[in-house]
Order: C-alpha cells, then sequence, then structure tokens
C-alpha cells in the first residue's frame, strides 16, 4: 500500500426528517446564501423544509444553477456573495449545485481570473463557509473537496478541490431522492459505480481493505441500482443504500493508498463539454472502451475483479477479462442507460476534436497506462 494522509471533517446528517436538524449546523447569525438549481425544490418540498427548518435566519436565495454548472451563472452568486457580505453558503440540490457553491465559495475571496481556479488549478487560500443538503445521490461532492465546472463560453469542462471546500455539513435525506426523474436515478447508480472503478480497477498494491470496500460498494450497487429502476414506487431501504454507496464511493476513503485513474472522467467530461451529455452516461459509454484498451495493463485486478464481483470463475484469462467488460456494460444498460456514442449521435468528427484536445494537453488521466494517442481508439470503440 503506498502512504496516505486521510482527512474527511463532513459531518453527514443521515436519514428521514434530518432536514429539519439544518439550525443545529448552520451558523445562527449567519448571513446565508441559498444556492439551487432549476427548481425541483420547489416541486418536491425540500425548498420549504429547509425554510421551516431555518425560520428567523437571515437567507437570501440565488436559484438557477444549472446541471454541469456554468461558470458564467456562478460569477453571478459570486458578485452576489461578495456585494451582500455573504458568511455561509447553502447549497440544496445535487452534484451540480453542490460543485457551483464549493467554486461560489471559492471565487469570492480570489484575486484575478477566477477560472484559474480550475484552469491553472490556482491556489485557494480562503473560502466561504458551505453546508449541503443533497438531493441527488451520484457525485460525493457532499463528502469531498472537489468540484466541477464547465465554461460555456469555450465548452471546456474543469475540475478544482480544496480542503477548505469540504462542506462542514450534508444532510442525506433517502425521501427527498423520490422525486428523481429515472433518468437521474440511473445517472447517479452509474457515476457512483465507475467512481469505485476508477480507483478500483487499476493496479495491485497491497491493499486488501480498500480492495473489498470497493468490491463492497460494486455489489451493493449491481444488487440495489436494477431495483431502483424496476419500482414502481421508491423503496426506502433501496434509496438509503444506494445514497450512501455513492456517498462512500468517492469521500476519499476507498482512494486511500491505492493508484487513482480517472481518465474515463476525463473523456466523459469532453462528451458533456461538446454535446451536453449527462455525466453519468458519459462515463458508461467511455469505461467498457478504456477496460478493453487496458485488458493486458490492467490484466491482474480485472480478473480479480472478474471474480470477486462477477463470479466469472471458469475459462481463460482472456475470456473471464472480456466477461467482466461485457457484464459491466450490461448492468449500465439493465439500468437504462444507452452506451454507445451512436445511441446519442454522436460521431466521429467529435472524437477527432476531443483527441485533439487532449493532445494538445499532454494527459488523459492520472496513470500513464492511458496515453492521449489512446484517446481516439477508446471512443472509436464505442461509435
Ligand atoms: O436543477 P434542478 O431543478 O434541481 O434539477 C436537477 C437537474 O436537472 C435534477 N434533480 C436533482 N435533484 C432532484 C432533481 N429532480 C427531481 N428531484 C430531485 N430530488 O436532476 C438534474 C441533474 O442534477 P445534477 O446536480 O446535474 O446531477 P448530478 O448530481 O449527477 O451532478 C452532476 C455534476 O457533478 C459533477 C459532474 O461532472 C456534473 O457536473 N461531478 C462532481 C463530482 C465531485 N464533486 O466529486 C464528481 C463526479 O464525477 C462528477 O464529475
Ligand atoms: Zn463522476
Amino acid at each position: 500500500m503506498e502512504n496516505f494522509d486521510f482527512y474527511n471533517p463532513v459531518n453527514i446528517l443521515f436519514g428521514k426528517g434530518k432536514i429539519a436538524e439544518l439550525n443545529k449546523y448552520v451558523p445562527k447569525n449567519a448571513k446565508v446564501l441559498m444556492t439551487y438549481g432549476g427548481g425541483s425544490i420547489k416541486k418536491n418540498g425540500v425548498y420549504d423544509q429547509v425554510m421551516s427548518a431555518l425560520e428567523g435566519y437571515d437567507i437570501k436565495e440565488f436559484s438557477g444553477i444549472e446541471a454541469n454548472p456554468h461558470f458564467e451563472t456562478l460569477m453571478k452568486a459570486v458578485e452576489i456573495v461578495r456585494s451582500e457580505k455573504i458568511d455561509f453558503l447553502l447549497a440544496v440540490g445535487g452534484g451540480s449545485v453542490v460543485d457551483g457553491t464549493k467554486f461560489i465559495a471559492a471565487a469570492t475571496f480570489f484575486e484575478g481570473d477566477e477560472w484559474d481556479i480550475m484552469a491553472k488549478r490556482a491556489p485557494i487560500t480562503k473560502a466561504v463557509d458551505l453546508g449541503a443538503v443533497l438531493t441527488l445521490s451520484a457525485t460525493g461532492s457532499e463528502m469531498n473537496n472537489g468540484g466541477v465546472v464547465t465554461k460555456a463560453a469555450t465548452k471546456e469542462k474543469k475540475a478544482f478541490g480544496n480542503p477548505l471546500l469540504f462542506p462542514k455539513f450534508s444532510v442525506l435525506d433517502p425521501e427527498v431522492t423520490y422525486s428523481l426523474p429515472k433518468r437521474q436515478v440511473s445517472n447517479g447508480i452509474v457515476d457512483a459505480f465507475i467512481h469505485v472503478m476508477e480507483q478500483y480497477l487499476t493496479y495491485p498494491v497491497n491493499s486488501p481493505v480498500q480492495d473489498r470496500f470497493a468490491e463492497g460498494l460494486l455489489l451493493t450497487l449491481i444488487e440495489e441500482g436494477p431495483k431502483a429502476i424496476a419500482a414502481e414506487t421508491p423503496d426506502y431501504e433501496n434509496r438509503a443504500n444506494l445514497m450512501w454507496a455513492a456517498t462512500m464511493a468517492l469521500n476519499g476513503l476507498i482512494g486511500m493508498g491505492v493508484k487513482s485513474d480517472w481518465a474515463t472522467h476525463m473523456i466523459g467530461h469532453e462528451l458533456t463539454a461538446f454535446h451536453g451529455l449527462d455525466h453519468g452516461v458519459t462515463l458508461a459509454i467511455v469505461l467498457p472502451g478504456l477496460l478493453t484498451k487496458l485488458k493486458e495493463k490492467r490484466g491482474e485486478k480485472l480478473l480479480q475483479y472478474a471474480e470477486r464481483v462477477w463470479n466469472i470463475t471458469e475459462g481463460s484469462d482472456d475470456e473471464k477479462k472480456t466477461l467482466a467488460i461485457q457484464k459491466t456494460e450490461e448492468f449500465f444498460q439493465s439500468v437504462g442507460i444507452a452506451t454507445r456514442l451512436s445511441d446519442y449521435n454522436v460521431g466521429q468528427d467529435s472524437i477527432d476534436i476531443i483527441s485533439k484536445r487532449f493532445i494538445e494537453r499532454g494527459y488523459v488521466g492520472m496513470l500513464p497506462d492511458v496515453e492521449v494517442t489512446d484517446v481516439a481508439e477508446i471512443l472509436e470503440a464505442r461509435l
């Protein structure tokens, strides 16, 4: 196992009715800016629950944070935070709202071009405190310190992160996910699954704790995901288990001391930036291509995955690996996600543009086994 420093200070308030406890965690005399998206929280009662929990507080609102949040939109909120001297941000929404709010928190005190927080990973030395009420389980943003922001003007989607951006707390009430459209439930299952894969399906470093945690999360998603999609009405236990699995998939724990990749995410972000595809969808498209390309290099972990997660014990090593990749893709399809670029009318012209972008950038993920020249081949296999 490799050396690591693990730090995660996020208070998790998990379960039904937990929004009512917000007033224990939002500082009483703070000037609060509540941030949210396109209005789902007004329809499903979450807005009212938050407002009643925070009765008597000084709260302003900023709405309209879109999916794959735009730098341009978020900068309008930054202006409000600066001019109104806001000292606590409360994100109420999915990963986009939580990520967007982390950016607002970081950009408020930033001197210079705020896009550099992503583009140059410019250092963040001060941030506004934030908390979250999560309404979509997928990204893990509620318990990590990272985010992803899109510059609409240039179609760039880039990540940032800093320990100052951990939420002070996150409220996870599985009941608030009942109003999600099935499409977003599917996206969340796939996103969480691939977060685990980015940290697990790389190279062995003798880390049985992390590996078995990761395999437990994958098996949970495989068992609970299809149930959520098949259910006519949401089941509390099912949604609770999916929610906690998604949080655990990217709160840092399983990534400690192991080799993480994130190439699938990097390629996926380009598909979202150019075509607006949902984040989870892009990952379901890319991962089977990436694993096929790395079948030899990552063979050891792929075989472990085949045996422990898919119970594949027969056949040659190559057959086991091929079947594991096939089962992975079938799992994404079983939760309602089409996994080919052609399903979304994305063709060779886009692959050429995306591949060129990686060649200019000079890297893909965090491991050298995925080279910039591989991106075209990985995507062409997914047409
Ligand atoms: O905007 P509203 O009206 O709220 O509607 C949203 C949005 O349209 C809707 N929604 C959310 N909760 C709902 C609901 N609708 C009904 N009932 C509810 N309870 O769902 C739509 C999608 O929301 P969004 O927040 O965009 O989804 P998600 O949570 O999947 O977040 C995706 C973003 O997170 C980034 C992605 O790149 C993408 O930008 N990620 C962040 C990560 C992180 N911070 O660690 C890691 C991930 O890999 C990911 O990259
Ligand atoms: Zn993701």
